[in-house]
């Protein structure tokens, strides 16, 4: 046996260990190292929902008036009538043609996602099990306090969930109501499927190319950690796929580089950036576009947290941008901000990238 080969069954068997006892018992799992995960041949990204709320001040207002951007997220009276939420189609494309879709987040209100998901026809891809797997990238409200929304059309769906989450997000998957505050979650359809707890050092391998890697970074609102999706693109390279990024897009592409074969072969990213949510502009983001631009993408797909005034910065310093369509203004509530612009530097509710 090569030693790479021994360490890797040491790893499978720790993670085993540690992942027993009602939680999942997968197994394609292998500590963070020199790791070749396989490639695929394309992947497309659907923005199902990027706006997780449609005013920023609003939210601002909810967060100030709670204490502050350290207050605890599940003692916060939201603005209902704010509420959005994150979620995006995955859609990979094995080396043999063969498709398989997985879903990023479940979004914050229900009733917005469950719209949303009507639209698209992710209920149906969910209640036909067409989707099998949730990735929860972080449970921040606006990414996982929606998640009736998938559990009620597949129960036993398989869910990635970061070990870090908070004990209420524990009760929701379970089935808990903690509704009688505004904004706040509940869910009537338990969770009954296999459930992957992700913790840190570890590449979940979800198929051919395709990996699940948990990064221990804080957030606002006292959440902690983040699940993010790497893929490998063949002939072209690794591309990343983020909720908001927390960890900061130049740590995941310098993971990639120090942990995967090739790793500094950057072709793209997807998602929330978590760069000026707010929109506010600090000269250290001028830093984070030369950083990003040095790395050499081909193609950046970016909205959400990313901020617009970075994203329109980052687009005028070449960075190259993939643009959006105007889809977003036929739903049924549009962002404030985004109906504003017509720079089209996010990709909006209904947009899709290839890669
Ligand atoms: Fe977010
Ligand atoms: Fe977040």
């Amino acid at each position: 046996m090569k030693r790479r080969d021994f360490l890797k069954g040491v790893a499978v068997t720790s993670a085993g260990v540690a992942l027993s006892g009602g939680v999942g018992t997968f197994s394609n799992v292998f500590a963070a190292g020199k790791e070749d995960f396989g490639e695929i041949k394309s992947l497309k990204v659907h923005c199902i929902s990027e706006t997780s709320w449609f005013d920023n001040a609003t939210l601002g207002k909810d967060i100030k008036e709670a204490g502050g951007i350290n207050t605890y997220q599940y003692n916060v009276a939201w603005n209902v009538e704010n509420l959005g939420g994150y979620a995006a189609l995955v859609e990979v494309e094995a080396l043999d043609g063969k498709k398989t879709k997985y879903l990023l987040d479940s979004g914050w209100n229900t009733e917005w996602m469950d719209y949303v998901f009507a639209k698209d026809g992710i209920d149906k891809m969910l209640k036909s099990k067409e989707i099998n797997t949730l990735i929860v990238s972080h449970d921040h409200i606006d990414h996982y306090y929606g998640l009736e929304s998938t559990l009620k059309h597949q129960p036993d769906i398989r869910i990635f969930f970061p070990s870090t989450s908070m004990k209420e997000s524990f009760a929701l998957l379970k089935g808990a109501d903690f509704s009688a505050k505004p904004g706040q979650p509940k869910n009537t359809a338990p969770h009954k499927g296999e459930l992957i707890l992700t913790k840190p050092n570890k590449v979940y391998k979800l198929q051919e190319g395709a990996a699940v890697v948990f990064f221990d970074a804080p957030a606002t609102l006292q959440v902690r950690g983040e699940n993010v999706l790497y893929f490998k693109i063949k002939d072209k390279g690794y591309v990343t796929v983020t909720g908001c990024c927390h960890p900061g897009i130049m740590t995941l592409i310098n993971y990639a580089r120090r942990n995967f074969k090739d790793g500094n072969k950057n072709y793209g990213c997807y998602g929330g950036l978590h760069i000026s949510p707010f929109e506010n502009w600090d000269p250290k983001m001028d830093d984070l576009i030369k950083g990003v631009k040095a790395m050499n993408m081909t193609k950046v797909g970016c909205n959400h947290c990313t901020g617009w005034v970075w994203a329109e910065k980052a687009a005028l310093a070449g960075i190259p941008i993939v643009k959006g369509t105007n889809k977003n203004l036929s739903y049924k509530k549009t962002g404030s901000l985004a109906k504003a612009k017509t720079s089209n530097v996010f990709l909006g509710n209904g947009d899709e990238i290839v890669f």
